[in-house]
């Protein structure tokens, strides 16, 4: 089949529009979605890449009362801040649509209907729940606070602990609070529509496991991410029914006589938000959406994070399954999560930065947008968590991007526009070894990129860099051009290294849109369109060339200039002032040290009697969270010792240890244990507890003076 005929239906997570999206949200379910729909375009594969705003949920609302705003003025900013940084960025979304749209209210209510006459596939269910008798409303699970059961940690929502990440229930909280009034909310009698997952657990089971459902084979098992696998086969092993309505004035009215007051879950409508996004599309295109969503030719693709896996390889194909007609997922290829500088992204500790801040930040940059794709990408969480580095973001740019790319097309650029004054050389033979080299790492480049393998396939799109700056280097057309300027070695040379840029232009477009079009606008070319990748292999298979000779090449300039350069500082200043407002971050944090304490005399302090140890045995005093219990050497004499240092040590990492242990102490009793002594500790200046002792052994029971 021509892939003209493959259809292919791309999703990207539909954002909260609560908030800026940032540069792990970005990597995690944004850009290899975008990479992977260029890709396909470029195949010439027919591409409905979908995504826009959701705009439901407690959430939203909740921002909205803190605010003194309405949930509408929240849902109108931030859906256009995270649409334009999306724009900016070079997202190639063929729609970006929203879930406040009547269009997706009628697609949710029908979707819901559907499965409703079924008569099969819901339960209503009457249950207590919490309800906040001042603001008279039942309370969304995120707007009940209380002690997590797990952690203890006070300021638990109700539905998760965001101290230990727990998933909770809000019956689960200690000590539950309404946030809306701060009081105790009451329990009272509501009902609602509970979606039966569990009825759908056995054919979940083999779908996931073996790609299989109703005797079809719709994907390999082996395809999808081995994280995303294992995550799925420990959910479909305890499903529950699911309650997919609300209790809030804010969502998608329930459409039925019986459930006034009812809303939808937020996670319900969020998915059929795809479905409704490719309607507005295909109306928009003169398509018909249910090719691409029921179509046999089609695939379904979503790209999200980690933490939204089970509600599309679990939920939300079971809503489809029960309504019938729709394709599965083929792949959910999710990723893990990025963090930044080594801590997880957190807007309240300013720690990461968000997209839109970022284009401000380096708007005098004029290559920001590729540099940061090419640094997510590179470094992209596909299989592991991983870390955003100011500092790798610099390297990247300048030892690959500038250093390898940027170098190898200049030189081209250069010696052709000095040798022939921008005419593309004629070729004396065929260029077929190049060729067959080219063509093998292309190739692997693009199973890479099918593979959602997108790290590993912009590293080997920097090999095929290397390629042409070795070729180039090998060869070295100035040594020959020097004493025969005429020669048609060097005319092959540079014909040779002109369709290798050509050619990088049309693979780095998925990745660097941004620098794909500058290349081409460097060889006086149209843009890359789509099917160019497609046309590329047939060419290369045919050693034709992508640039025939006589073609007139543009000026040369420079495609980029390094951050890191030392003539001009601008760029790595933008950088520095990033890399100092984490300090100030990490400094305004640091625990700070207590005052000095009362000056003591000589006498006082001479009455201590402190004798250098080793830990000989620890553990944690049971039911207690700081006390550890110890033994120590001191040598005249083993010491019990209980400390309170349990939160900031484990017992285990500790034996061997050598400490200072003021052992005049008068003896007390904790937790019924003898502590026969005083472990000495002192903050350091980062206000982490350090055992005092010699770093030099002298052995144990020395009289410290
Ligand atoms: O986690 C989130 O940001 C959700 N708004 C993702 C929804 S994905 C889809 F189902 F719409
Ligand atoms: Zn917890």
């Amino acid at each position: 089949m021509s892939n003209k005929n493959k259809k292919y239906t791309i999703t990207s997570a539909l954002p909260y529009a609560n908030g800026a999206l940032h540069l792990g949200h970005f990597a995690g379910a944004y850009l290899p979605g975008d990479v992977y729909a260029r890709f396909l375009r470029l195949m010439g594969a027919d591409v409905a890449y979908v995504c826009g705003s959701d705009e439901h949920g407690a959430s939203i609302t909740i921002r909205a009362k803190k605010e003194g705003i309405s949930p509408k003025d929240i849902i109108d900013k931030y859906h256009e801040l995270n649409k334009s940084s999306f724009m900016k960025f070079g997202m190639s979304f063929d729609i970006y649509h929203r879930t406040s749209e009547k269009l997706h209210y009628e697609t949710a209510q029908e979707f819901f209907l559907t499965l409703d006459k079924k008569g099969e596939e819901f339960d209503i269910i009457e249950s207590e729940q919490y309800y906040d008798e001042e603001f008279d409303q039942f309370l969304a699970d995120r707007y009940i606070k209380g002690t997590c059961p797990k952690c203890s940690y006070e300021e638990a929502y109700g539905d998760q602990c965001e101290n230990c990440g727990s998933d909770l229930s809000p019956m689960e909280l200690i000590n539950p609070l309404s946030t809306l009034s701060e009081k105790e909310p009451i329990l009272r009698k509501t009902k609602h529509w509970y979606f039966k997952l569990d009825k759908h657990a056995e054919w979940l089971k083999e779908w996931i496991e073996n790609g299989i459902v109703d005797g079809v084979k719709t994907h390999n098992p082996k395809d999808w991410k081995t994280h995303v696998r294992n995550q799925c086969l420990a959910w479909v092993d305890d499903l529950k029914p699911r309650a997919i309505t609300r209790d809030l004035n804010w969502g998608i009215p329930v459409p039925l006589d019986n459930a006034e007051g009812k809303v939808f879950y937020v996670w319900f409508d969020a998915p059929i938000g795809y479905i409704s996004a490719t309607k507005q599309w295909a109306a928009d295109n003169g398509k018909d959406w249910e090719e691409y969503w029921k179509g046999e030719n089609s695939k379904l693709i979503h790209f999200v994070g980690k933490d939204n896996i089970v509600f599309h390889c679990v939920i939300f194909p079971a809503m489809m399954k029960a309504h019938g007609g729709y394709n599965l997922p083929i792949n959910v290829p999710a990723n893990q999560f990025l963090n930044f500088e080594g801590k997880k992204f957190s807007k309240s500790r300013s720690w990461g930065i968000e997209l839109h801040q970022y284009l401000e930040d380096f708007k005098d940059f004029p290559n920001k947008e590729d540099a940061m794709r090419y640094a997510l990408i590179r470094n992209m969480p596909e299989n592991k968590d991983a870390d955003f580095k100011w500092d790798e973001f610099v390297e990247f740019h300048d030892n690959e991007l500038v250093n390898n790319l940027g170098n190898f097309i200049n030189r081209v650029l250069v010696l052709s526009n000095k040798y022939y004054e921008g005419n593309v050389p004629a070729h004396s033979g065929n260029w077929t070894t190049e060729v067959k080299e080219l063509s093998v790492l292309v190739e692997e480049m693009k199973s890479d990129l099918l593979d959602f393998k997108f790290r590993p396939a912009i590293i080997k799109f920097m090999e095929i860099s290397s390629f042409g700056n070795t070729y180039l280097q090998d060869k070295s057309p100035w040594s020959i051009y020097k004493t025969d300027p005429e020669s048609q070695e060097v005319k092959d040379i540079l014909f040779v290294c002109i369709q290798m840029v050509s050619l990088l232009a049309v693979l780095i477009e998925p990745f660097l849109p941004f620098t794909s079009d500058k290349i081409n606008t460097l060889l006086s070319k149209e843009k890359v369109k789509a099917g160019d990748f497609e046309l590329l292999q047939s060419k290369l298979k045919d050693g034709e060339a992508f640039i025939k000779a006589g073609h007139k090449l543009d000026k040369p300039s420079l495609l980029f200039s390094k951050i890191g350069d030392p003539k001009d500082t601008s760029r790595l200043e933008l950088v520095n002032m990033q890399k100092a407002h984490l300090a100030a971050v990490l400094e305004a944090e640091r625990p700070k040290q207590e005052a000095i304490k009362e000056t003591i005399s000589y006498d006082d302090f001479i009455k201590m009697d402190i004798r250098t140890g080793t830990i000989l045995e620890a553990e944690k005093v049971p039911k207690t969270d700081k006390l550890i219990k110890l033994i120590v050497d001191i040598g005249l004499e083993k010491r019990t010792v209980v400390s309170g240092i349990a939160e900031h040590y484990k017992a285990e990492e500790i034996v061997g240890q050598e400490v200072l242990l003021l052992a005049n102490l008068a003896p007390r009793k904790l937790k019924g244990i003898e502590s026969q002594g005083m472990i000495l500790m002192a903050e350091n200046e980062s206000g982490v507890l350090c055992f005092a002792s010699s770093s030099k052994k002298f052995g144990n029971g020395w009289v410290v003076r």
